[in-house]
């Protein structure tokens, strides 16, 4: 049924990404940590990632995204009414990421705010933005995943610190009398909380406790695994679609190998899935739509395409999004 704007569907109009200029190798990590470049490919699949430049923040990395996106969909800053920010690496406490970049587009009006499901953020605010836009509240959105996971890591911890990176991916998402998405299905189970944290905290004028990340590998590895397999049945199934209809699978970047069990255990063959963690480590919030605009813009995502978009992270968090692109 038709919202107040008349178009009863979302649909994504446009994709872009940013990647910092900085380009930091295995072989790099090698002079830092005790670990090898064999090592990290083997583990992860990894290669390398990007890392922001000093100065360099959130919304700035999600400024160049978000004005390739609206450039690709013909679109300008002044037909934005609605901001959606997935980040765990916010410019501040506040005011949100998504306000900042608000000011930074010059735009004035409708609403701005952050998400924060950690790599499961962007589905959580495409999913989001959906509503509202299927709602008729807002016309033109901008979904936004956006990451400095290099500041919050330990640089001097080999298990955690080769395993991200830096970046931003945006997409445009418009009301349209044409299906977008289709569906969305969202989770979350806080007793998972300690397997994966950055616990610090702002006190007294200080951090308060550690605020590197922390991560206990093999069981994030097993949930990541059985809650990406349980959800893409749950979209297709909602959807009345076999894994046969997907024509491009877009998982949460983290590592190569959740990708391709999870792919195996549901029958995708490894010319539909999309994998960019070679070339951009795991940028958490960022690694979806920054996978999708890669796929856009080669080609192997078009019009017409059913496309599945699974996250996955810290909380525990996960989700997905079926979409028609
Ligand atoms: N270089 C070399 N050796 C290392 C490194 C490194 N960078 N890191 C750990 N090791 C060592 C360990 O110390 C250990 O040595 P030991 O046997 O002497 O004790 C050995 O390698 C094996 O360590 P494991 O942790 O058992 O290695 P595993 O095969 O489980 O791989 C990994 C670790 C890659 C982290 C894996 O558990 C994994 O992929 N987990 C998923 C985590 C993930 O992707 N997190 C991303 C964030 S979560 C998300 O986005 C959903």
């Amino acid at each position: 049924m038709a919202g107040p704007s008349g178009a009863p569907f979302a649909r994504i109009t446009g994709t872009g990404s940013y990647l910092p200029a900085r380009c930091l190798t295995n072989r790099d990590l090698e002079a830092l940590v005790d670990t090898t470049d064999e090592w990290i490919v083997a583990r992860t699949g990894i290669r390398q990632r990007h890392i922001a430049a000093d100065g360099e923040f959130t919304s700035d990395l999600a400024l160049h995204a978000c004005r390739a996106a609206l450039a690709a969909a013909g679109r300008t800053s002044a037909d934005v009414d609605l901001i959606i920010v997935a980040t765990s690496t916010p410019d501040m406490v506040f005011p949100s990421s998504a306000c900042l970049l608000q000011a930074k587009l010059g735009v004035a009006r409708g609403a701005a705010f952050d998400v924060q499901a950690v790599c499961a953020g962007f589905v959580y605010g495409l999913a989001t933005a959906d509503l509202f836009v299927r709602a008729g509240q807002f016309r033109c959105a901008l979904v936004v995943g956006a990451e400095v996971f290099s500041r919050i890591l330990d640089w001097k911890d080999r298990s955690t610190c080769v395993l991200f990176g830096d970046g931003a991916g945006a997409v445009v998402l418009e009301a349209s009398p044409q299906p977008g998405i289709l569906s969305s299905h969202l989770h979350a189970d806080g007793r998972y909380a300690g397997i994966l944290n950055t616990p610090g905290h702002v006190a007294g004028g200080a951090i308060q406790g550690d605020p590197t990340l922390k991560m206990d590998g093999g069981a994030v590895f097993k949930l990541a695994v059985r809650v990406l397999e349980d959800s893409a049945r749950e979209a297709l199934a909602a959807n009345g679609l076999g894994v046969s209809d997907v024509d491009a699978y877009i998982a949460h970047q983290a590592n190569v190998r959740i990708i391709s069990h999870v792919a195996k255990k549901l029958g995708i063959s490894d010319a539909r899935c999309i994998v960019t963690v070679d070339r951009h480590a795991n940028t958490s919030a960022a690694s979806i739509p920054l996978a999708l605009d890669v796929a856009v813009r080669d080609g192997r995502v078009r019009p017409g395409h059913t496309v599945l978009l699974q996250g996955v992270g810290g909380g525990f968090t996960w989700g997905s999004v079926l979409l028609k692109y």
